[in-house]
């Protein structure tokens, strides 16, 4: 990242202070008379020369002794620490004894170095510091040295603990998820205790979501309150604590999940975690959410600051799924190219002898049953439509049925004489390994290199088990947690290199990957495999919770919904997926003539209001959390120069007219005219007003009955 966006850090010598100070926030930590590094404060931004000093531990009694509660950055387990401690580790000659003291620290550019060291025990540990200068978004990460004669294990290692200022009115919003029910908005009170947030699957996950948000006080919501925020840029193994003790000091600590965690260092070796990222903002979770999209775009895609545009893209899974072929995929992209769609994927199938998901995985070759030319002639009419050209591929799993398997049965994450648990007829390749690592890239790199591709959908369907390396020595085996992970990185990051113009989505059967580790390497995210447009509302504003619109995409498919039998209009369809990255994913060749003429409507509408939706800022007016009748919401174009409002009602009610909708970030003195995509106002309302009035007076939208939608665009009147 480039240091010229962060904020400079600044040491107060005097007072061994340090301050971060960006966008409407400032971080400031100290060094205590005892020599930890503290934390003072974390909160709305301070004039440069308020006074922050960092106190010393209050002795309370004999059972909270000196320093085991106090505000620590990064404490190590050592010493008399009862609060969780971020790093834990084992000396082989028996000690577990770790107190991190301050040394030193280094300011480079934006980036704010503070080394701490057991200097007895010989463990250094060197604390990462950022700010995003325009949202106020502090990185944290530590690098952590084995600077002793002999080999450590590492127990727990946290990326960062975050401390709140001391309260007892905190209340803790966080996402949960399963397969086709992903992103789930969840609330519950910080209390006295622990609530643990973590994956330990071997990757993200949509049970729970790395990310968190805890308010302040009774009232805090979208508009209103004091949030803290953040999100840790992982995609393995996972751990996000939030503690309360009996002070009532909150602290957050996240990163490696520490259970079936055991890194080993032997001496001059380190170990670097992954990063945490929090703000904090006074203006509700709704700002939270706009201040991490914007962060997202501008700081952690890959094409920031201003990453591309997504294009409208057609899949085949839904229409075909394992049944792909030359003629059938060249007959859907005729019909796609007609209806405006610019992007071209085909899904699973392609591939080996994958007729099912029985078989195949691994066996990265073109199927010449399906192709009998290869993908050449269909690339070459995809091309030739205007259309680029995408596939589906899930490169770290095997089938047992596949030649990849027979080769290498050892290649797999295994313990050694140990049944292979299945996911879906499938192992995962224990890609820590440099020679599985090697395959991968090699696979992939020939098919992106003999193909005119330019979009991968890079699939991961299912869980770790097993998860034993039996080529290393029983104690160096779990490392795997840590070298998977960035060995996949290590993939994505080399063929991004190599192929600059491939974009790729992580899917991981629905959202199962999607944090900000992953993020930066990838170009769009896959939200859930459930894509009925009245769930997808729900999934869809609690993704928004943390990820930016712009990387999230949803397909208009077939109705009724293969997933839970709804049936939905194409009108509510395309509503609810212009939320978002606009795809399709329905069978084309089932539609009419009247579903084709309204399809190529909605796409080119969504053609004139997609920057707008992808990279505007976004505010949710109405929550559909929860099962409730209706969801609304507003992307405003970063120069305020268009609106664009979608509301939706799942299911009418008595005579109850749906509720006045309020715009927000509109220019309160400029003209906006309105215009409807689909639906329309309430008799009376007028075409043209200020930005005041549709902010104040609002709009009301006509809608009755059960699965209606309205789209409505507010375009500056110049
Ligand atoms: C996963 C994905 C789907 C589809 C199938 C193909 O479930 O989430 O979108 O690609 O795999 O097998």
């Amino acid at each position: 990242m480039a240091a010229s966006h962060d904020a400079k850090p600044r040491f107060d010598a005097t007072q061994k202070v340090f301050r971060l100070d960006a966008g409407k926030v400032t971080y400031a930590m100290g060094v205590n008379a005892d020599g930890m590094l503290q934390n003072i404060y974390w909160g709305a931004r301070l004039e440069d020369a308020d006074p922050l000093v960092a106190l010393p531990a209050p002795e309370r009694s004999s059972f909270d002794p000196k320093g085991a509660l106090s505000l620590q950055e990064y404490a190590g387990w050592g010493g008399s620490l009862t609060a969780t401690p971020a790093l834990k580790l084992r000396f082989d000659d028996g000690n577990r004894d770790l107190v991190l003291r301050y040394d030193s620290y280094r300011i480079d550019g934006g980036d704010l170095a503070i080394l701490l060291r057991d200097a007895q025990a010989g463990v250094k540990v060197t604390l990462h510091y950022s700010a995003d200068a325009s949202t106020g978004i502090v990185g944290r990460s530590a690098h952590i040295e084995n600077g002793s004669g002999q080999p450590i294990t590492i127990d727990s290692a946290a990326a960062a603990t975050w401390s709140l200022p001391p309260a007892n009115d905190y209340s803790l919003r966080y996402l949960t998820g399963t397969w086709a029910g992903e992103w789930h908005l969840q609330t519950r009170p910080v209390a006295p205790g622990a609530t643990v947030l973590e994956s330990r699957r071997g990757s993200t996950g949509d049970e729970n979501n790395p990310w968190f948000a805890i308010g302040r006080g009774s009232d805090w919501n979208e508009d209103h309150g004091d949030v803290w925020f953040g999100a840790l840029a992982w995609s393995g193994s996972w751990q996000l604590r939030v503690d309360e003790d009996i002070l009532g000091q909150v602290r957050v600590t996240g990163g490696f999940n520490p259970f079936d965690f055991g890194y080993r260092l032997k001496p001059g070796e380190s170990l670097d975690t992954p990063v945490f990222y929090a703000g904090y903002t006074g203006d509700g979770v709704g700002e939270a959410s706009r201040l991490m999209h914007r962060f997202e775009r501008t700081r952690v895609l890959p094409e920031g600051p201003t990453p591309k545009i997504r294009p409208v893209l057609y899949n085949s899974w839904e229409a075909t799924e394992f049944k792909v072929d030359e003629v059938g995929q060249e007959r859907l992209a005729v019909k796609a190219a007609a209806l405006g769609v610019e992007r071209f994927v085909v899904d699973d199938g392609w591939f080996g002898a994958r007729d099912s998901d029985h078989a195949g995985l691994g066996d990265w070759v073109v199927n010449r049953r399906k192709f009998p030319n290869g993908l050449k002639p269909l690339i070459d009419r995809v091309h030739g439509l205007g259309m680029s050209f995408g596939l589906w591929v899930e490169p770290e799993m095997v089938n047992p049925d596949s030649d990849l398997y027979r080769a290498h049965p050892d290649w797999v994450l295994n313990f050694t004489g140990r049944d292979r648990s299945l996911g879906r007829n499938q192992m995962v390749l224990n890609l820590a390994r440099e020679d599985v690592k090697a395959h991968v890239f090699e696979v992939l790199d020939r098919l992106l290199a003999e193909n005119d591709i330019q979009f991968l959908k890079w699939d991961y369907n299912r869980n770790w088990s097993e998860p034993g390396w039996p080529q290393m020595a029983p104690d160096e085996q779990q490392k795997v947690y840590v070298a998977y992970t960035r060995n996949l990185y290590d993939i994505l990051r080399r063929l991004r290199e190599k192929h600059p113009g491939v974009e790729i989505e992580s899917c991981s059967g629905g959202g199962a990957r999607v944090d900000l580790g992953i993020m930066a390497l990838t170009d769009e995210v896959w939200p859930s495999d459930n894509t009925d447009p009245s769930d997808r509302l729900s999934i869809q504003d609690g993704f928004s919770y943390a990820y930016a619109p712009a990387t999230m995409m949803a397909w208009v498919t077939g109705s009724p919904n293969w997933v839970n039998g709804r049936s939905s209009s194409l009108d509510f369809r395309f509503l609810s997926s212009m939320q978002g990255g606009l795809g399709i994913g329905a069978n084309l060749l089932e539609w009419t003539a009247s579903d084709e003429e309204a399809a190529r409507r909605y796409i080119a509408e969504y053609k004139t209001i997609r920057a707008t939706v992808q990279q505007g800022e976004l505010y949710r007016l109405l929550s559909p959390q929860g099962r409730a009748p209706w969801s609304a919401t507003e992307s405003v174009s970063a120069d305020r120069a268009q609106a664009v409002l979608f509301a939706f009602q799942r299911q009418g009610e008595e005579a109850r007219a749906f509720p006045t909708l309020r715009l927000r970030g509109l220019d309160p003195k400029a003209r906006y005219r309105m215009r409807f995509i689909h639906g329309k106002a309430a008799p009376g309302t007028p075409d043209t007003a200020s930005g005041a009035y549709w902010m104040q007076r609002g709009i009301d939208i006509a809608i009755k009955g059960d699965l209606q939608a309205a789209g409505v665009v507010f375009d500056r009147v110049r």
